[in-house]
């Protein structure tokens, strides 16, 4: 690194005083940026600008928790860029338009659409290298941050050097344990065709198990579940970091006279577990809102009108399922 990022790397750890897993993560990230951008051969204003970056692109961390209580990432690409501006012009040295684009890639290190160059591209591949290990992520996770986030060479064989054996083995799910309680396959896509509702589990902020109730639209050529809702929040913020979802439904019920308490039903319950992409094609999109919303009402008048209002709004995404297990569960 030069100078004038060497100084930067020593204020940035100014900032993070004390704070020791920080200053590790970023000295970790900007090491693989540097690495990386070295080997994709950046010219040196670039690297230069991608290695400033990756030094400070987590500033935001502290003033997201202060201000909202929360590390999202969304919270820390809008407070990192005026935190980042000021210590960048506290160092000193760094042009206008420098300081611009090392602003915007931290508010954009948690942003996987619209890549724009190669610096970008870099310390999201930088940062998922050091994350992976930090956040001590499944093979399926791994294996989906490849596809979704790695483009350069020099960065899948990164990649693919460290957490090899990850990104080759299939993921474990634990079996069935009561296998007499086992649905049938076609029981499962019963459940799922009928559910107007259900809850998606997600991996919420700080890792906490984050569930939401949602109405699904199973598609029962791809297995897949559709959901839809706005573009931001807790949920959308915990899917762009980890696309792992679980999806859990039950029927509504019914009395089995051989299994008392007479107050007692028996539920058949599917939980889909996979990951979630992203429907990124508008019309695509509006087109599955439509079949979700024909499950509720039968009114294509409204259902124009609501699409009209609030259809550039609306956010779609898919439970890719990786893994589906259905049982019947008595409530006593
Ligand atoms: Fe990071």
């Amino acid at each position: 690194m030069n100078k004038r990022n060497a100084r930067l790397l020593s204020a940035m750890a100014g900032y993070d005083a004390g704070d020791v897993p920080r200053v590790q993560h970023f000295v970790k990230v900007h090491g693989f940026a540097a690495a990386i951008g070295r080997a994709e051969g950046l010219d040196e204003r670039t690297l230069d600008v991608l290695e400033a970056a990756a030094i400070v692109h987590d500033i935001g961390i502290h003033a997201a928790e202060r201000k909202h209580g929360s590390n999202a990432g969304g919270w820390q690409q809008v407070e990192g860029p005026p935190e980042a501006r000021a210590l960048l012009e506290g160092v000193g040295g760094f042009s206008p338009e420098e300081i611009d684009r090392i602003c915007f890639l931290v508010g954009h290190h948690h942003t996987y659409e619209g890549v724009d160059g190669p610096d970008w591209r870099i310390l999201l591949e930088a940062d998922f290298l050091v994350n992976a290990h930090e956040d001590r992520l499944p093979a399926a996770a791994v294996r989906a941050a490849r596809a979704r986030i790695f483009r350069t060479e020099s960065g899948l064989r990164l990649l693919d050097s460290i957490y090899g054996n990850a990104t080759a083995a299939p993921a474990a799910f634990r079996p069935m344990r009561r296998f007499g309680q086992t649905l049938s396959e076609e029981e499962v896509r019963e459940v799922l065709r009928a559910a107007k509702r259900g809850v998606l589990s997600v991996v919420g902020d700080d890792g906490r198990p984050y569930g939401v109730y949602l109405n699904p639209l199973y598609d029962e050529a791809t297995g897949r579940l559709y959901f839809h809702g706005a573009k931001e929040g807790h949920k959308i913020d915990a899917l762009r970091r980890d696309p792992r979802a679980s999806f859990t439904v039950i029927d509504e019920g019914s009395h089995d006279a051989s299994r008392p308490p007479e107050w007692a039903l028996t539920f058949r319950s599917v939980v889909v577990f996979g990951r979630v992409e992203f429907v990124e094609n508008q019309d695509e999109a509006l087109e599955i809102c439509r079949r979700l919303s024909r499950r509720f009402t039968q009114d294509e008048a409204a259902i124009e009108d609501e699409i009209r209002r609030a259809g550039a709004r609306v956010l779609v995404f898919a439970l890719v399922p990786e893994h589906v297990t259905g049982k019947r569960v008595h409530e006593a």
